[in-house]
């Protein structure tokens, strides 16, 4: 089916999904996934409810940010996509409001959001966290490739990493809370820290370190597997290497301000988000989480989380808002970024 065709079809079917007509006119959205996933989704909301949508796209870190800095007068309708835990913690800081939306055709990890948030954030899709290196660097410089989180420590890979600060992105503090419930807290900051004498840059958004290493710019990122298929798909030389320790996961969420302007809007933005049609638009512009509506089609190159060592990762204690600060603290004293970007 060419794109346009499968767009019309999806809006068709989230039409009788959604079953309702929208009289607000504007919605102000923050998105944290894709600038083109966040687009396409925009763009099919227009044309589906005839309401304008004003949207940035921002990282999890900082939208969360510009969320605690709003409260009280917010800018933003909804917050759609980016990892889960800065959801959890704007649900904890009563920053968000419960939308109401229906979830009984989502896995039960998106559920689950919905659970420890009451409401305040379901879950949109997963992705797991990963390795991702560039075969033609890697080969050319002669080095052997990376098979687990510890082997990023080794002076091999001088200069060769890239990740982002977890300050900014929903990413790399999912990649922190994973060393910590990984190898335990002081195991796990002190093998961060070794990685570090190896980064090259520590970037604001998560996706930016596999970007790099396509164009050849690092050998290594640290980043969501899916990003890495992305790239491969798109025909650069990115492996994807499911570290051999085992890796935590995303659950990317989708929630409504507290305070929203355009509360009936965002409503039907999340009943929107949610529908299996609107999930499976996310592959036609190469984002390919794995999406929680049980009916949605999973992309095939989606990584096959069932085939990945996961961990049973623990989004109550590391989505709590005093987890993540302390953690933050942590890690800007022990590991550090010598060069934030503003
Ligand atoms: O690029 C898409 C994505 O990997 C999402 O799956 C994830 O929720 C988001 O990026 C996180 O972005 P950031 O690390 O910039 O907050």
């Amino acid at each position: 089916m060419k794109k346009t065709n499968v767009i019309s079809a999806a809006i068709l079917l989230a039409t009788s999904a959604m079953g309702s007509t929208v009289h607000a006119e504007e919605l102000n959205v923050v998105c944290s996934s894709e600038q083109d996933h966040c687009d396409l989704v925009a763009q099919t909301f227009e044309a589906e409810t005839g309401i304008d949508v004003l949207m940035v796209r921002k990282s999890t870190g900082e939208t969360l940010a510009q969320v605690r800095a709003e409260a009280g007068n917010p800018k933003i309708d909804v917050w759609y996509a980016g990892t889960g835990d800065p959801h959890i913690i704007a649900a904890e800081e009563g920053l968000t409001q419960p939308s109401g939306a229906d979830t009984s055709e989502l896995l039960g990890w998106a559920r689950n959001m919905a659970d420890i948030t009451n409401g305040r954030a379901i879950g949109i899709y997963a992705g797991a966290l990963g390795i991702g290196y560039n075969s033609e660097i890697l080969e050319e410089k002669g080095i052997a490739p990376p098979e687990c989180w510890a082997d990023l420590a080794d002076p091999r890979f001088a200069g060769e990493v890239q990740v982002a600060n977890p300050n900014s992105s929903g990413t790399a503090y999912t990649e922190l809370a994973t060393f910590v419930q990984l190898f335990g807290e002081d195991d796990g900051f002190r093998l961060l820290g070794e990685i570090g004498k190896n980064v090259n840059s520590y970037t604001k958004s998560g996706s930016a370190p596999t970007k790099a290493a396509a164009r050849g710019e690092t050998g290594v990122s640290i980043s969501f597997m899916h990003g890495m298929v992305q790239q491969t798909v798109a025909g650069f030389p990115i492996v994807t290497v499911a570290p051999c320790e085992g890796t935590g996961y995303e659950v990317g969420a989708v929630s409504v301000i507290e305070g929203a302007r355009n509360f009936e809007a965002a409503q039907n933005w999340v009943e929107f988000v949610l529908t299996p049609e609107v999930q499976a638009l996310a592959a036609q512009v190469g984002s390919y989480q794995v999406p929680s509506n049980s009916n949605s089609v999973m992309p095939p190159e989606a990584p096959d989380l069932a085939s990945i060592k996961l961990i049973d990762y623990d989004f109550a204690t590391y989505g709590a808002s005093d987890t993540r600060a302390r953690l933050l603290e942590r890690w800007d004293t022990e590991v550090g970024d010598p060069n934030p970007q503003q």
